[in-house]
């Protein structure tokens, strides 16, 4: 994946803070072993073995020689055969450090490599289709437009410093020690408030269970409510990430297919009628942007009170709504305690942040929070007691307005040269909600083949038809617009076109 220019990864020579004063050395005098060989043969091996990166700056020989309780000659011996062979550099008693420029190619010195071929053990079936996921876990893609992507401004940068050093100030008790898995009081109140009058979710903080995300959220909901083999639906097209996590967990996925009107509940009904769950985005389908019909809320409700069934409601990004009216939660409507309700900060503030929320019916409040202890304990408090003040001082709710402007520029801006670049070749119209948007294709043109070329001149795109898992599979790209200011949406939509109206069904 490219990296940009301005983004520093810390480099390895930084790791000579002196780890090597950690190192667990020892000697034993019962094996005839000379002492000073002792230690000359485990630097050795550390170095070879690279446990001891180049660079690393070895303890001093007296502190060694005391940690040890041998003579000091035997340490300044061993560093000495060391240096004299090239696996160290300085000066005894001047700072000693593993040799930047090691005598031979470590790989090729590291004991034992190259000897004996051994075959790799096999690896299970979960690692394997594990490995396959880690291929795509380096999410660090800034080019436009990638999804999910937000441009913080000048304002709340300022706050969110501003609140950072009173929490690092103040440093309070509760953020030194283990605090409530289910998080922290304060930010539980706050969101509870937040959802009630902006998404007419009825909830008492009590049943808020602070996660990292949706994604941690929606494993937590799958271990509580499911076994492996159960039925789900989930929706066709639909979020990979969401199916990924249910079929690592053994779940059988039961695409039902989204109409104009959102999940067509009786075609779930008809399909798979046993299904014990349903995930999905009723305020915004993830991809196509559909808002999910108020008759179909009131089908999906009654299959779950009827069948026992749940409903996990993954509001992602109800906050950036540009037009038209907003449907409340489907939570606000469920009278038998059916839906988890779940939220994230992650795309309303920034997914660096990683902090996201589930509401569950009182029934399931000690199973989430048992669930939630046990895969990771607790959120960090200190960005919990953050965004709490962040929503307390209303900076949140003014946020959001900001940010609502911004945004529905650039949505405009996308969809306004979309439609004047490419014309016919695409359907493209502005979602009334979110943070992407779909361009549909035509003229017969692949979405996947389009999305590696586009690739190749800096443009990126994800192709709708991979989200398709048994529906016929529509052609056309989602396109992330809040992360990129108008300058950088000009040029790339010129060079989407020029790709696009080169193509050739
Ligand atoms: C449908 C959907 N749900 C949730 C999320 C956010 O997930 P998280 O809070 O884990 O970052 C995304 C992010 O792209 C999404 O597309």
């Amino acid at each position: 994946m490219r990296q940009t220019t301005s983004r520093k990864r810390p480099a390895r020579i930084q790791a000579r803070a002196g780890w090597a004063t950690l190192y667990a050395w020892q000697v034993e005098r019962a094996t005839g072993t000379p002492i000073f060989r002792q230690v000359y043969l485990q630097m050795r091996s550390a170095i070879l073995g690279q446990r001891l990166s180049p660079g690393a700056k070895l303890p001093s020989t007296r502190a060694l020689a005391t940690e040890l309780g041998v003579a000091r000659t035997s340490v300044i011996s061993a560093y000495e055969q060391l240096l004299a062979e090239g696996y160290l550099s300085g000066r005894v008693g001047s700072g000693t450090y593993v040799s930047a420029d090691l005598p031979e190619p470590v790989e090729r010195l590291r004991p034992g490599r190259g000897k004996v071929a051994r075959a790799p053990a096999p690896l299970s079936a979960q690692a394997r289709a594990f490995a396959a996921l880690g291929a795509v876990a380096v999410e660090d893609e800034d080019r436009p437009f990638t999804n999910a992507r937000v441009l913080i401004d000048a304002r709340t940068i300022e706050v969110w410093r501003r609140l950072t050093q009173q929490m690092f100030r103040g440093f309070d008790p509760i953020h030194r020690g283990y605090a409530d898995a289910r998080g922290l009081p304060e930010l539980r109140r706050a969101i509870c408030d937040y959802l009630g009058a902006a998404r007419g979710v009825r909830a008492r903080p009590e049943q808020i269970i602070i996660t990292s995300g949706t994604q941690h959220a929606i494993d937590i909901a799958i271990r509580v409510l499911l076994s492996p083999g159960d039925e789900v639906w989930v929706e066709d097209p639909g979020y990979p990430m969401t199916r990924r996590a249910l079929a690592a967990a053994g779940i059988a996925l039961r695409p039902v297919a989204v109409d104009t009107q959102g999940l067509d509940v009786r075609a779930g009904l008809r399909s798979a009628p046993k299904a014990r769950a349903a995930f999905i985005t009723p305020s915004h389908q993830y991809p196509l942007g559909i808002m999910l019909a108020m008759t179909r809320r009131l089908e999906l409700l009654a299959w779950a009170r009827e069948t026992s069934g749940w409903i996990i409601e993954d509001d992602y990004h109800s906050e950036y709504r540009y037009a038209g009216r907003q449907l409340a939660a489907l939570q606000g409507l469920d009278e038998a305690e059916r839906v988890i309700y779940v939220g994230t900060f992650n795309k309303v503030l920034f997914p660096g942040l990683r902090l996201g929320y589930a509401v569950v019916p009182p029934p399931l409040i000690q199973s989430f929070a048992g669930a939630r202890f046990l895969i990771d304990r607790q959120a960090p408090t200190l960005s919990q007691a953050l965004v709490a003040e962040f929503m307390r001082q209303g900076y949140f709710a003014a946020h959001i307005r900001r940010m609502r402007l911004l945004y529905r520029d650039q949505r405009d801006l996308v969809v306004g040269e979309l439609q004047r670049r490419l014309g016919a070749r695409i359907a493209v119209t502005a979602p009334e909600q979110g943070m992407h948007l779909v361009a549909f294709l035509r003229d017969g043109l692949s979405d996947i083949a389009l999305e590696a070329a586009l690739r190749e001149h800096g443009v990126v795109v994800r192709a709708l038809s991979r989200m398709y898992l048994k529906a016929p599979p529509r052609q056309g790209f989602l396109l992330g617009f809040t992360g990129f200011p108008r300058q950088v949406i000009g040029p790339a939509v010129a060079r989407l076109a020029r790709v696009v109206a080169a193509a050739k069904a």
